[in-house]
C-alpha cells in the first residue's frame, strides 16, 4: 500500500523558486497555492498533501514527523540544528550569503560587541569559535537598523543583491556561510516510509539537475 506522505513547504521567497521545482518533479498542487488562504493542499498524486508555512516553522514540522519531508533554507536549519533531520539534497534555490555587517567605516569596540540577530545560536557558535565576547540583541528582522540607532555594533543577517546594506550606511564584513535551500527529511519518516520518499528525492535531484 502506498503511504501517505506530506512535505511542508516554507511560504515567502522560498515558495517562488520552490513551486517550479515540484512541477519539474511532477508535483502539482491542486489549486494555485499563491491566490489561496489555505495552509493544506492536495496535489496530483492522491497520497502526497503540502502544506504551506512560515519558514522558522518547517523543521519543527518535519522534526515531530507532522511532515516527512520539507523545504527549508539552510540559515534556518542551521539556527534549529537538529540531530533529527537529514538533508539529501542542495536545491540551489533562493541562493545568498549569512554574514557580518557593520556601519560603514565603523572601528569595532575592543571588548564586548554587541550583535544584532534573528539567528541567535549561529551567532552565539560562530563568536564563540573566534574567542570573541559578545551579547547578543534578538530582533525579528529589518536587523539593518540595528547599528544605526546604535543598539547594535554588528548585525548578522542574509545577504543577497547587498543593496539593503547599502541604502542603510552598511558594509559587509565576514562570510559566514552560503545559504540556499535544502530538502530536508525526518529521520524516523524516511526509516518508516523509504520507498515512498526515495523516488521523490531522485525526482528532485534530477529537477534540480535540469534547472542548473
Ligand atoms: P522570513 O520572513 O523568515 O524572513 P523570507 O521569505 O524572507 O522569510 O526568507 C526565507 C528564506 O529565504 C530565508 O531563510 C533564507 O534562506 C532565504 N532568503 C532570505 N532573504 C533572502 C534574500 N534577500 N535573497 C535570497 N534568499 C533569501
Ligand atoms: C532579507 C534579509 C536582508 C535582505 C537582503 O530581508 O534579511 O535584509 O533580504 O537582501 P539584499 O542583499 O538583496 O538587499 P527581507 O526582505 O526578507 O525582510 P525581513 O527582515 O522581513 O526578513
Ligand atoms: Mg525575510
Amino acid at each position: 500500500m502506498t503511504q501517505p506522505l506530506t512535505i511542508a513547504l516554507s511560504k515567502g521567497r522560498i515558495l517562488d523558486d520552490t513551486l517550479p521545482l515540484l512541477a519539474e518533479a511532477n508535483i502539482h498542487p491542486a489549486e494555485d497555492i499563491s491566490k489561496s488562504r489555505k495552509l493544506i493542499f492536495d496535489t496530483n498524486h492522491d497520497h502526497i498533501k503540502l502544506l504551506v508555512i512560515r519558514a522558522a516553522d518547517v523543521p519543527t514540522y518535519v522534526e515531530y514527523g507532522a511532515a516527512d519531508l520539507g523545504i527549508s533554507g539552510k540559515d534556518v536549519l542551521m539556527e534549529f540544528n537538529s540531530e533529527n533531520l537529514y538533508e539529501p539534497l542542495d536545491l540551489k534555490i533562493a541562493t545568498c550569503r549569512l554574514m557580518t555587517a557593520a556601519l560603514k567605516g565603523a572601528v569595532l569596540p575592543e571588548g564586548r560587541l554587541k550583535v544584532a540577530t534573528k539567528f541567535v545560536d549561529v551567532t552565539k557558535r560562530y563568536f564563540a569559535e573566534q574567542g570573541r565576547q559578545i551579547d547578543i540583541i534578538k530582533l525579528y528582522g529589518g536587523m539593518e537598523l540595528a547599528p544605526i540607532v546604535g543598539l547594535a555594533d554588528l548585525i548578522v543577517d542574509i545577504v543577497d543583491t547587498g543593496k539593503t546594506l547599502v541604502a542603510n550606511g552598511l558594509e559587509p564584513r565576514d562570510h559566514m556561510a552560503y545559504i540556499s535551500s535544502r530538502l530536508v527529511v525526518g529521520k524516523a519518516a524516511m526509516k518508516v516510509k523509504h520507498a515512498q520518499i526515495q523516488p521523490i528525492i531522485d525526482q528532485m535531484s534530477a529537477a534540480v539537475d535540469r534547472q542548473e
